[in-house]
């Protein structure tokens, strides 16, 4: 199989890579499980260096990703709220800022940043400079964010025991959302599986991933209703991404307060305990997380909760993907 250098869409996983990353992640399951083989796994990334650059916040990419690179012996320079604590903050370009931290050479950057492209820009300032330093995109704006879709992918796949022939519901904010666009591109790949995105209106799916499921022959049907989460085998909830919207203040300052003032909730997009009771019995509900009030906490009890999970698997798949980035073998 060809290697990889950099991780950039979702739309790159190819059929040849989705089948050794699977058997990769459950050999290192196995590995990481076996107390015996567990410290073996220092070897795999010996020293190497991992710079993380993130200039948004996160907790879940972050974390597992500096967690992936301890269990496999790398070292990691972590420059959280790089858009205030580095020279960006200074007015440095991002060009520039790339570009001295590729004359390091780390052999990875994991970027995180608020413009689409970004992690795409970087990787093309690396292959001009021809050095060995791999990008891995962290989530760039409302862009994409692929590693998080490797593992809703993989978690989809042990829950369910397939990704073919499901009906997936992708609902919360869809046209901002780069976790859901990157599952929906992976996703899209396998035979029988289709889309219900729920949303109102204005945050409905973006119109360039619905022309590519155009294009690619995927069936999906936009509503603005939650109750067709009943229809679903998987479904995805995801929060208002309100930092990338130009929301008026204080329109939202005066409808927040109308809100708290006569204890209305807008449930119109909110899981609670009753949705979750409505759906098939052997359905999954997912949440990238963070999760700001769209699934209300009497959901975690329901059997079909399993957004914890979802993140806890963050760790192991994040392992593999800097193993295969690297070139290390799991499979001997
Ligand atoms: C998401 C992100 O940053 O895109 N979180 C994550 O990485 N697990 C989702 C979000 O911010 O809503």
């Amino acid at each position: 199989m060809k290697r990889i250098l950099h991780i950039l869409s979702a739309k790159e996983f190819t059929e040849e890579f989705r089948e050794s990353f699977l058997a990769d992640v459950e050999e290192m399951e196995k590995l990481r499980g076996d107390p015996s083989k567990r410290k073996g796994l220092l070897g795999f990334l010996k020293d190497v260096i991992i710079v993380l650059f993130f200039y948004e916040e996160s907790t879940r990419t972050r974390i597992s990703f500096e967690i992936a690179a301890h269990n496999l012996g790398a070292r990691v320079i972590s420059a959280v709220n790089a858009g205030i604590f580095s020279s960006v903050k200074k007015g440095e370009t991002f060009y520039d800022t790339i570009r001295t931290l590729i004359g390091y050479i780390p052999r990875f950057i994991i970027l995180r940043h608020k413009v689409k492209g970004s992690a795409a820009q970087a990787a093309r300032i690396v292959d001009e400079s021809g050095r060995n330093v791999s990008i891995i995109n962290a989530g760039d704006g409302t862009g994409e964010h692929p590693t998080q879709a490797l593992l809703d992918w993989w978690t989809i796949y042990k829950e369910k025991g397939r990704v073919e022939d499901l009906v997936v519901a992708v609902g919360g904010d869809l046209l901002h959302g780069r976790t859901t666009h990157s599952l929906v591109y992976l996703l899209s790949k396998y035979k029988g599986v289709s889309f219900i995105f729920i949303a109102p209106d204005n945050l409905q799916m973006k119109k360039d991933l619905c022309d590519y499921l155009d294009v690619k022959g995927v069936e999906y049907e936009k509503t603005s209703d939650k109750r067709k989460i009943k229809e679903a085998d998987v479904v995805y909830w995801t929060r208002t991404q309100k930092e990338r919207m130009n929301t008026n203040k204080i329109y939202t300052w005066v409808r927040d307060l109308i809100y708290r003032l006569f204890c209305y909730v807008d449930t119109r997009y909110v899981i609670t305990a009753e949705d979750a009771d409505s759906m098939k019995e052997d359905a999954i509900i997912m949440h990238p997380f963070p999760r700001v009030g769209e699934i209300t906490r009497a959901v975690d009890k329901n059997k079909r909760a399993r957004y914890f999970q979802q993140s806890e698997n963050g760790v192991l798949v994040r392992m593999v993907i800097l193993c295969n980035l690297y070139g290390v073998k799991i499979r001997k």
